[in-house]
């Protein structure tokens, strides 16, 4: 018998679908609607931007003419009045609806399931707000999405570049810069953060060289950066934004400027250095305090040497003038201890416990299948994993409450989110789960694969074990032996699991 709060979720899941729908709908009819001869205004815009067709269609691309014909058409199609408005596409003015983007150029945002989502509209001149976006609603969340990762992710993913605008990521594809996203002019949110990670390797930003730019850029860095991300900042000169770059320069200079994006560290000392006059003694000491400061928040020594080297070259400043200023910091944080040892001692940073990307993407997997909700998967995972297993903290906290709703017999886990409604870090990993197509094909061989590592690895470390207590000389000759024989049995079961 379906619950009450079974049948609620139903009910939104779907209306979440009718709007995924109606989105889509709208994208292509905005996207036709660019091609209309009454469209010339539009059309010459776009003409203007330099937008070829192929990028139009690839990112759909459209126009909203300044009437209500959307709502209209989307009545044709079948759709209820309370479905259309929860789309946001529509709203209600009195008694009458109205389209809410009009005049405009459209971007359609896409999820990286393809999903149409949300859209953003330009004005076709300079009139303001430049642009419009949907509000966020009950398919469209702004801070766990970012403009045009459906499209990059295609790409070669070494590096991605995230950049402000959606005339940045339109323009860098048209010209051969395809692992290019953008944050849509918002600070870069944590969610946010972790969705590049798990596509890229290596993240350069590239927002807008002016001020507000360059500060969004440093609040950008700082998420990222606590995400452990390796992070590069690119540095544009002669034009404002990425787009006007490589109108231009082109792409092959662009490409330089990626080749040649700096380091979190250099990027601090550049802002830093800015505002200062080294030919003057104060400025100097308090630059030297400033770099010692941030140097030596790197942990790796090797890592420090090497800025250390740059940093002299880049402002002609001596090596040993730095080194000197990073042994004063290090002199008075340990007063009292006397440990100042060499000329150079690296102050120890305590580096959250990292976890392993593959054991992460495993947990993520189990958590994945669980969020499907069936009954039987849950039994099987639950049969070979605790919560406590779970290496993550934040992981543990999921499963365990999980473990909880389907013990309650709710096979129904939409709930799960709002359990966590204080958690931002929880809810961004549920859905950073639930957004993932782990290419679970087929659960009842990802959960035998899932079991068989576990159990290797829970048989890896007890061999460990045995063979750190059988090297104890204190132990008692029936111990050892009773030892040696589940020793044996360990052996024989890991060559069964290969
Ligand atoms: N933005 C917004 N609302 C505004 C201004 C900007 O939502 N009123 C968002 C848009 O996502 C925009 C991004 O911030 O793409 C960056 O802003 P901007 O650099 O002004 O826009 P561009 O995309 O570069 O557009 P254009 O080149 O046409 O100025
Ligand atoms: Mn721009």
């Amino acid at each position: 018998m379906p619950t009450i709060e079974g049948t609620v979720d139903n009910k939104r899941q779907e209306l979440k679908e009718k709007v995924y729908e109606i989105n889509k709908i709208a994208a292509l009819f905005y996207h036709e609607a660019l091609y209309k001869p009454t469209s010339k205004l539009a059309q010459e815009y776009v003409k203007k931007r330099k937008l070829d067709n192929k990028t139009l269609k690839a990112y759909t691309i459209g126009y909203a003419e300044n009437n209500s014909n959307l709502y209209k058409f989307l009545k044709t199609k079948g759709f209820t009045d309370e479905e259309i408005l929860a789309s946001d596409l529509v709203n209600k003015m009195g008694n009458n609806f109205v389209d809410r983007f009009r005049n405009r150029l459209i971007f359609p945002i896409q999820d990286v399931r393809n999903r149409y989502i949300a859209f953003g509209g330009r004005v076709l001149d300079d009139s303001l707000p430049k642009y419009i976006n949907s509000p966020e609603n009950i398919v469209y969340s702004k801070a766990r999405n970012l403009y045009g990762l459906n499209i990059a992710k295609n790409s070669n993913l070494e590096k991605l570049l995230i950049v402000e605008g959606y005339m940045d990521v339109v323009s860098l594809h048209q010209r051969g810069i395809e692992n290019v996203v953008a944050s849509c002019g918002t600070a870069l949110t944590e969610a946010q953060g972790r969705l590049l990670r798990k596509y890229a390797q290596k993240i350069i930003i590239s927002y807008d060289s002016d001020a507000a730019g360059q500060a969004a850029t440093l609040r950008g860095l700082e998420i990222l950066n606590n995400l452990g991300c390796d992070i590069r900042i690119l540095q544009m000169e002669g034009a404002k934004d990425p787009d006007e770059y490589v109108i231009k320069y082109g792409n092959g200079r662009f490409n330089n400027l990626i080749d040649k994006a700096i380091s979190l560290i250099e990027f601090k000392v550049k802002v830093l250095k800015k505002d200062l006059n080294l030919e003057n003694t104060n400025d100097k000491i308090k630059f030297l305090n400033e770099v010692a400061k941030l140097v030596s928040t790197v942990d790796n020594r090797i890592e420090q040497e090497i800025y250390i080297d740059k940093i002299s070259m880049d402002y002609n400043i001596s090596k040993e003038a730095i080194y000197a200023e990073i042994n004063k910091l290090n002199y008075s944080k340990n007063q009292g201890k006397k440990t100042l040892e060499s000329k150079f001692v690296r102050t120890v940073t305590k580096k959250k416990e990292t976890i392993p990307e593959a054991l992460i993407k495993r947990e993520n997997i189990i958590i994945g299948l669980l969020l499907n909700g069936k009954e039987e998967v849950y039994e099987q995972i639950k049969n070979i994993l605790s919560p406590e297993d779970f290496k993550s903290e934040q992981n543990k906290k999921i499963v365990k409450s999980l473990y909880e709703e389907f013990e309650k017999g709710n096979s129904n886990i939409n709930n799960i989110l709002e359990k966590f409604n204080e958690d931002e870090e929880i809810i961004s990993i549920i859905t950073g789960i639930m957004a993932d197509d782990y290419e679970i094909k087929n659960d009842k061989k990802a959960i035998e694969d899932l079991i068989k590592n576990y159990q290797k690895e829970r048989l890896l470390n007890r061999k460990k074990e045995i063979i750190n207590s059988l090297n104890n000389v204190n132990l008692g000759l029936h111990e050892s032996e009773s030892l040696e024989k589940e020793l044996q049995d360990i052996i024989i079961k890991l060559a069964q699991i290969k």
